[in-house]
């Protein structure tokens, strides 16, 4: 992004949570922008909330070595309720979004909400009404859409630079795999426990999806844009949860075809020196397309053409860092994006549109369908209660 004489933007947030992908994101949104060539939009830290205690949200803002005027609440409607803030981070787990990010828009606040969106597609269609209905800004927070190499290789595929682009085939799996059939996470753990939408599909399958999407989906011009058709299989766990599911995605107008791979028995990156390969191969009639997992933080990529005599260019995209905080993981640029949109009004990304968000909703929804998984109530609803357990911290 190009220096600019006018002062940047300031876009002032509060985050929802303060687990895992809490802290990578928020020690990214404190990054000094500059360090990744971006003047034009900041960002300030108001508040985080945590739904056990007052006291976890204080030390997630230690850890995380917030501004000291940073807020610490001890409940998601408290944080929701604060007028300093434009936008609330959603960090819960996947099955709290819907009811959480409902609890946002409802208080007026823009949202971005973690992947995946929602349990439901009907889920996902209400949010998307309600942020419509209240004029606020949504995205859903796929990061690696907005990651300069994800930007480039969307830039090759429309450029034809592969020619006709036919086929893409997309894999997000972990080797969690133990002797005895079990895998190497407690029941309890949100990946494989129905209460929390656990699942392969649900956390990495979203990613293989996302690689699809953009390379067969996100490039068909507005006016062709097809919705896949989709033939599934899940195999699942003791839990219910699918532990390894593949989806065929067909674009039949288009003549391509989508293949999404995820699995918690077997690893995309076998040895965890990513000698398996490339995670995406995009393949088109001119040549093809190889990301280098994994699918969500991707650091480089090939493009090898069909009559390029053996040649292959590798490119290598480095996630930039911050010396001083000594961080970088990669989140900034959705959170740059998110301060772009709210400053020129506008209530979604083109980069992570509504209506792609819902399509990749629906093939999920599809898929947990046709594979026989299904998720208790209290987390599939799509009847907003602002007192839900999910909203007030009861375990
Ligand atoms: N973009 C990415 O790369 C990425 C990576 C990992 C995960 N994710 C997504 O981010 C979301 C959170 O994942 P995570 O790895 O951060 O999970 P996590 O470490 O388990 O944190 C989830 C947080 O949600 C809150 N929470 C509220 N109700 C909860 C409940 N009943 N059980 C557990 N936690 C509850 C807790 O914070 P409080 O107690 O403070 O409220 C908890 O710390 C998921 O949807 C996941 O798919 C995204």
């Amino acid at each position: 992004m190009a220096s600019s004489t006018a002062a940047p933007h300031t876009v002032k947030w509060g985050i929802m949570a303060t687990g895992w992908i809490a802290e990578m994101f928020t020690k990214d949104l404190l990054t000094n922008p500059a360090t990744r060539d971006v003047h034009d939009v900041r960002h300030e830290l108001i508040a985080a909330a945590s739904s056990s205690s007052k006291k976890k949200a204080e030390e997630f803002l230690s850890l995380i070595r917030a501004p000291s005027s940073t807020k610490a609440y001890a409940s998601y409607h408290e944080l929701v309720a604060d007028p300093e803030i434009d936008i609330i981070y959603v960090a819960t787990p996947h099955s709290h979004h819907f009811q959480n990010a409902m609890l946002a828009l409802n208080a007026g606040k823009n949202v971005l909400c973690e992947k995946s969106l929602t349990v439901t597609a009907a889920q996902t269609r209400k949010l998307l009404e309600t942020a419509r209905e209240k004029k606020l800004f949504f995205m859903e927070a796929v990061w690696t859409r907005h990651f300069p190499l994800s930007i480039k290789v969307r830039e090759l595929i429309e450029s034809g630079a592969i020619g006709t682009v036919y086929r893409a085939i997309a894999d997000l799996s972990f080797n969690r795999d133990l002797p005895g059939g079990k895998i190497d996470f407690d029941d309890s753990n949100r990946m494989v426990n129905l209460d929390l939408a656990g699942g392969a599909l649900l956390d990495l399958g979203i990613y293989s999806l996302t690689w699809v999407f953009q390379a067969l989906y996100h490039t068909q011009p507005e006016a062709e844009k097809e919705a896949p058709k989709v033939v599934a299989a899940i195999n699942k766990y003791h839990t219910g949860a699918d532990e390894t599911t593949s989806i065929i995605l067909q674009f039949s107008k288009h003549k391509s075809m989508g293949i999404a791979l995820t699995s918690l028995r077997v690893g995309t990156d076998v040895d965890s020196h990513n000698s398996g390969g490339a995670a995406i191969r995009i393949q088109g009639s001119g040549g093809e397309i190889q990301v280098m997992g994994p699918a969500y933080r991707p650091l480089q990529y090939k493009v090898i053409k069909k009559d390029g005599g053996g040649k292959i260019e590798v490119v290598d995209c480095p996630i930039p860092k911050d010396n001083d905080r000594d961080w970088g993981h990669g989140m900034f640029w959705e959170a740059d994006e998110s301060a772009r949109c709210l400053r020129d009004g506008k209530l979604e990304s083109a980069t992570m549109p509504w209506s792609e968000s819902q399509a990749i909703m629906d093939v999920m929804d599809e898929t947990l369908k046709q594979g026989g998984v299904e998720y208790p109530e209290l987390i599939a609803t799509d009847v907003f209660d602002p007192q839900s357990p999910l909203n007030t911290g009861q375990r």
